[in-house]
């Protein structure tokens, strides 16, 4: 039998949530992002994860049911009733957990995007969401796609329908860059949920519901000046805030310099702005910085278009 090369796999960090789309909505940005590397071996039977980089205090799982990128990938394999070779998976994390910026979901969707790939696609890349999403759910044991539809396909994406990976791409104009920042301490996912109320009021369910539709109307129309007066989220920003230091300056310091919008991405710790353009966006990442740096705590800072690719072979 002919060995088949081991192949690379790129999945990119992503902002969910994108302010007033809880669990539905969110983004992909070209960096940070993990990548997954599988190929065919004879030393043993079925997917086993061989090594994870990338992650100093091995918090990661080797077993297959507990990391996402071997969840996702051996739930692909179990459906098309896989019987090949063995197949080593390498995890390359390229960016740090915890921090808002979708890493659970890249590994997810790295994975079995790259079982997909050495199987030679018996799924298309759109067909891969439930499998992505069901993996997730392992990370923080809730059902969204707000993080992994956007890392997979691309672009801005609203999830209607996790349970059945429903998904669509919302149309973006041109230029539109993100400036993301994060304050290097870690905020679980599954504690930055159980902290929000169950229940909202009807008048916050009407605003947050406007704002969301508004948004994706500006965004469909090129209209940013309503982005600007949509991209708000008045029910869960408020509950974790606190969660993150000195939320609220970074916030002002986006919106001084001209920001769409600017929120918590994901659970956090990681906040998110958007601006018009790349111009824009640099200069205000400074002012952002700054105030983490008046502080003198430890942050990274990206600048990046929305990346329209999603995961793709690398
Ligand atoms: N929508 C999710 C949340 C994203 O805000 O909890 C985190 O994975």
């Amino acid at each position: 039998m002919t060995k088949l090369k081991g192949l690379r796999v790129f999945a990119p960090a992503t902002v969910g949530n994108v302010a007033c789309g809880y669990d539905v909505l969110g983004f992909a940005i070209n960096e940070p992002g993990d990548e997954v590397v599988v190929r065919e071996t004879e030393e043993f039977e079925g997917l086993r994860i061989v090594s994870i980089h990338g992650d100093p205090e091995h918090q990661l799982p080797y077993e297959i049911n507990k990391n996402t990128a071997g969840v996702s990938a051996q739930m692909l394999l179990d459906e098309v009733g896989y019987n090949g070779p063995g197949i080593q998976m390498k995890l390359y994390k390229k960016m740090p957990f915890g921090t808002g910026l979708g890493s659970s979901s890249a590994s997810a969707v790295a994975g079995v995007v790259a079982v997909n790939e050495l199987l030679r696609r018996p799924f298309q890349k759109r067909e891969l969401l439930k499998f992505a999403i069901a993996a997730e759910q392992v990370a923080d044991g809730a059902i969204h796609g707000d993080n992994v539809a956007p890392c997979l396909m691309g672009g801005m994406v609203l999830v209607r329908d996790a349970k059945l990976a429903e998904a669509h791409r919302i149309f973006l104009p041109g230029g539109l860059h993100a400036v993301v920042i994060y304050p290097e301490i870690q905020v679980l996912t599954k504690d930055a949920r159980d902290i929000l109320t169950a229940s909202v009021s009807l008048e916050q369910h009407v605003q947050q519901s406007a704002n969301l539709a508004s948004m994706i109307i500006g965004f469909s129309n090129s209209d940013l000046e309503l982005v600007r007066r949509s991209m708000r989220d008045i029910i869960i920003e408020p509950q974790r805030a606190h969660l993150i230091p000195h939320f609220y300056d970074v916030q002002q310091a986006a919106f001084d310099h001209d920001a769409l919008g600017c929120s918590i991405s994901g659970a956090g710790p990681a906040i998110f702005a958007l601006f018009a353009n790349s111009l824009l966006a640099e200069k205000a990442a400074v002012q952002m910085s700054k105030v983490y740096k008046s502080q003198k705590m430890k942050h990274k800072v990206y600048v990046s278009p929305i990346n329209m690719t999603g995961a793709h072979l690398v």
